[in-house]
């Protein structure tokens, strides 16, 4: 690549163990991912402390949190702003900041202070084609057993969907707890998709007698779901 500097950027990937670190937060020290074995955790970090779409997005995070708390996961953010400047980002949102109709929030869950990007850049969140002294909007959906399940990157000017990430966290565990996958814009209640003929023989089986099932080919069958079987095996009541 004549001319353009080629900067490496090393990143977890689905499947691998999340990297552990130590770091300082708005909340105390944190070993992690050792505090939050068992639960499902959100690491997700943002570029800056006062600024506007961060702003939103902590603000729609710590409203929906008990949400998140209720199908059992956790939520941990990053900048590589210091500890002062999250402590005096998170007071303003509380005291001055209405928005959306959301007034008074306070931010309960852990903000990393990551000035060296130790962090960040374990977990490829400084990108240097976005930025070389931000974080870009990344999230790591963490399982309980600390494996990493589904990324997504946002670059600086756009802000998450909550919803979708509210989603994604269901329909991981809703693939886990009852060994199917989820089709496209898949929500609790919507048909699900069961794994694929392994033989021949079931093949066969599943397009002749279908039972329970709608098979569009052989390849590609859904079963029903409820919505509450789904809710009451995942969230906690
Ligand atoms: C923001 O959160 O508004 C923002 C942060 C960094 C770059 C651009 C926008």
């Amino acid at each position: 690549m004549e001319g353009q500097q080629v900067q490496s950027v090393s990143m977890p990937r689905i499947g691998d163990k999340a990297p552990a670190f130590k770091a300082v937060t708005t909340q105390g020290e944190i070993n992690f991912p050792e505090p939050y074995a068992g639960s499902w955790v959100i690491l997700f970090s943002h570029p800056a402390d006062f600024t506007p779409v961060c702003t939103s997005e902590f603000m729609t995070f710590a409203s929906l949190e008990e949400q998140f708390a209720k199908a059992n996961c956790r939520l941990v953010g990053l900048s590589v702003d210091g500890l002062y400047s999250h402590i005096a980002w998170l007071r303003t949102i509380k005291d001055k900041i209405e928005y959306k109709g959301m007034k008074n929030v306070e931010v309960k869950f852990p903000l990393i202070e990551d000035i060296t990007m130790e962090v960040a850049k374990k977990y490829g969140m400084i990108q240097p084609g976005e930025s070389s002294t931000k974080a870009v909007r990344a999230v790591f959906v963490i399982d309980p057993k600390g494996t990493i399940r589904t990324i997504i990157y946002y670059p600086l000017s756009l802000g998450r969907n909550f919803d979708e990430l509210y989603r994604v966290v269901i329909a991981l565990q809703t693939a886990d707890a009852f060994s199917v996958a989820t089709p496209a814009d898949w929500r609790p209640g919507d048909d699900v998709i069961v794994p694929t003929a392994g033989s021949c023989g079931v093949a066969k089986e599943r397009m002749e007698n279908k039972q329970d099932m709608t098979c569009y080919d052989w390849f590609f069958c859904t079963k029903k779901l409820a919505k509450d079987k789904v809710l009451s095996t995942i969230l906690k009541k």
